[in-house]
């Protein structure tokens, strides 16, 4: 179990999904979440840059972002069936060797991590219980800029989260979903010296790009 909460385990975002997102992806390209990362990320007009993928899954946003904004690339997941698949999707597209994948919780890697022009955390932080650890870690991480999607603070998404975290209790699954308040995001980033330079919103996602001042 490579994460340092008791909340997540490895088989939480397990084989069966990940190959399910990789058939979406193959069929209808990067989610629509997804895709207001990559347009935020495109828009600092960056080249040869370095990303830091925290939490990405399948791999979406290097494999996206390798074509034309990124040379190189490090993912780091603490799901081993995401990994699996996001590695087997890069060699591929044919840019395995431009990736460093790592096996674990980025907060108890973040430090042995170089930095990176940009960091991105696409649906991550309501998976972690500890926002202030993860955000830290990300933000001294970045030398540009952070992007992220998470929850948007509604009532109507705050009851499908009360919902949903009623059955993984009642399954005695341990791994819950959080709503973390955007402004205390917002200010622990703008402690770190990072500023809210974009802000989109889908029906359940909030996209935020902050770059350093
Ligand atoms: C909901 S999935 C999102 C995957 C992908 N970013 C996407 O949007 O399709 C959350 C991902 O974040 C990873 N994750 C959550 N907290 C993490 C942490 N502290 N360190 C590394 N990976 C983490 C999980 O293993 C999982 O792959």
């Amino acid at each position: 179990m490579p994460c340092n909460c008791c909340e997540m385990e490895n088989n939480t975002f397990g084989e069966d999904e990940a190959k399910a997102n990789l058939k979406d992806y193959r069929k209808r390209g990067p989610a629509n979440q997804t895709k207001l990362i990559l347009e935020a990320v495109r828009s600092l007009g960056l080249k040869d840059a370095s990303l830091l993928d925290v939490g990405g899954g399948i791999g979406t946003i290097h494999h996206e972002l390798l074509k034309d904004v990124a040379s190189e690339a490090t993912h780091v997941d603490a799901s081993s069936a995401y990994l699996k698949i996001a590695t087997e999707e890069a060699k591929r597209l044919g840019h395995e060797a431009q990736v460093k994948f790592i096996h674990a919780d980025f907060t108890d890697v973040a430090e042995s991590l170089q930095q990176a022009d940009v960091v991105t955390l696409d649906r991550v932080v309501c998976c972690y219980p500890n926002m202030r650890e993860l955000l830290k870690a990300a933000s001294s991480k970045s030398r540009k800029a952070i992007v992220m999607t998470y929850p948007r603070e509604t009532w109507y998404i705050r009851m499908v989260i009360a919902v949903t975290n009623l059955w993984q209790r009642l399954i005695k699954d341990p791994f819950r979903v959080f709503v973390h308040p955007v402004n205390e995001m917002e200010s622990l980033l703008m402690g770190e010296g990072l500023k809210r330079t974009s802000t989109r919103r889908l029906f359940v996602w909030e996209m935020a790009l902050y770059q350093r001042t």
